[in-house]
């Protein structure tokens, strides 16, 4: 399955372009605030009917438009697929899949997802742990309707118990009730995470060492706020022991909301240690591992977007990524420079939002 081309109409700075693509990497060049990060953008939404970069419709439609309109056409073998999005700038959204209408967005899951890597990913590694737990929410969401479920509820109670510690007086039965409500709701998310991360961590590791040349080592290490496995009434403990410190701050102290995890190279920690270029790799490395993960759940190798990621890898870490990505996945890259010699792509000058013919 691939992308064959994509129309854009009044999509960010583009008025109206249509492109073909390669099957294989398709890559942009272009000078900097030409319209390359839109495109991947414009890409990405038509996989997943959102953007990385906003939640604002508005933000998407161009200056000088009312809408915007998006068209992808999908090939696999004989097969081919037509997805079309809109968008109006009082948030209003339309959503098809050969002309028929969909109801929620997931449906569009099944047929055509993607992965993206921006330079902002970079928090992953150097960020607070909001950014990690974010992370895996979205990853772990995009495979189980019934974690999100879950992490919904967890958020809802969670949000009513701080208010509750804030209070002068906190109603002990109401703080009680909540207490189990989080309890109860932490089993799942904490197995969820666990199955999740085991599986990403693995995957992480097998694609890293490829791309350091088999010279360096990652680890995911988990830091858990309630590690798996507990029994309720254990959770419950826990809760227990830190109402006293709970108190103090008037807020929920233990639980998934604190959960973090952080990448280990040859043994220490890269958030404090690793340089720019081994930062960016270990964020390659997870986000080819998410592709995996995509592929085993769904049978097909998701888009790779990649969008300025080439600056910092050195030549053989270039090297490394693009025979790995040759024949598998069809890839997106946007950059200012060209790539080593060599490679097998296929190469596209973007000016002011018009997108060149292919180099
Ligand atoms: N809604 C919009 N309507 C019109 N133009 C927009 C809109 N949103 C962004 N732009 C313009 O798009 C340009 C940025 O495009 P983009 O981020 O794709 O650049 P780029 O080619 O990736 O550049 P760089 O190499 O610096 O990353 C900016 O000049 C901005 O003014
Ligand atoms: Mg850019």
């Amino acid at each position: 399955m691939y992308l064959n081309s994509i129309n854009l109409k009044g999509w960010r700075n583009y008025q109206e372009e249509k492109v073909t693509f390669d099957p294989g990497i398709n890559l942009f060049l272009g000078n900097n605030g030409q319209g390359k990060t839109n495109l991947l953008e414009g890409i990405y939404f038509l996989s997943t009917g959102q953007s990385p970069r906003t939640s604002k419709i508005e933000e998407l439609i161009n200056w000088r438009s009312q809408y915007f309109y998006l068209k992808g056409e999908l090939h696999k073998g004989e097969r081919k697929n037509i997805i079309e999005m809109g968008g109006a700038r009082d948030g209003r959204r339309v959503n098809k899949i050969d002309g028929v209408p969909l109801q929620r967005l997931t449906e569009i899951a099944g047929l055509l997802s993607a992965v993206f890597f921006m330079p902002e990913d970079l928090t992953l590694v150097k960020g607070g742990p909001a950014a990690r737990r974010r992370f895996l929410d979205i990853e772990i969401g995009q495979i189980s309707t019934a974690y999100r479920y879950t992490m919904g509820n967890y958020k809802k109670y969670l949000r009513e118990r701080n208010a509750l510690l804030k209070s002068k007086y906190p109603d002990k039965i109401l703080l009680q009730v909540l207490t189990e409500k989080l309890a109860d709701l932490s089993g799942p998310i904490v197995k969820e995470r666990n199955d999740y991360l085991q599986k990403l961590s693995l995957l992480t590791r097998l694609k890293h060492r490829k791309l350091s040349g088999n010279i360096e080592e990652l680890n995911l290490r988990y830091n858990w706020s309630i590690e798996p496995g507990l029994s309720r009434q254990q959770v419950l403990a826990r809760f227990a022991e830190s109402s006293a410190l709970e108190r103090q701050y008037r807020l929920t102290l233990v639980g998934p909301h604190k959960d973090d995890f952080s990448f280990i190279l040859n043994g220490v920690d890269l958030r404090a240690f690793g340089s720019q270029g081994q930062q960016r790799t270990a964020v390659l490395a997870i986000k080819l591992a998410e592709i995996e993960l995509i592929k085993a759940e769904t049978n097909e190798y998701p888009l790779l977007l990649l969008d300025d990621v080439f600056s910092e890898l050195d030549d053989e870490r270039k090297s490394l990524l693009l025979e790995y990505l040759t024949d598998r996945v069809q890839t997106f890259i946007s950059s200012a420079e060209a790539l080593p010699p060599g490679a097998k792509v296929i190469s596209y000058w973007i000016d002011s939002g018009r997108i060149g013919e292919r180099i």
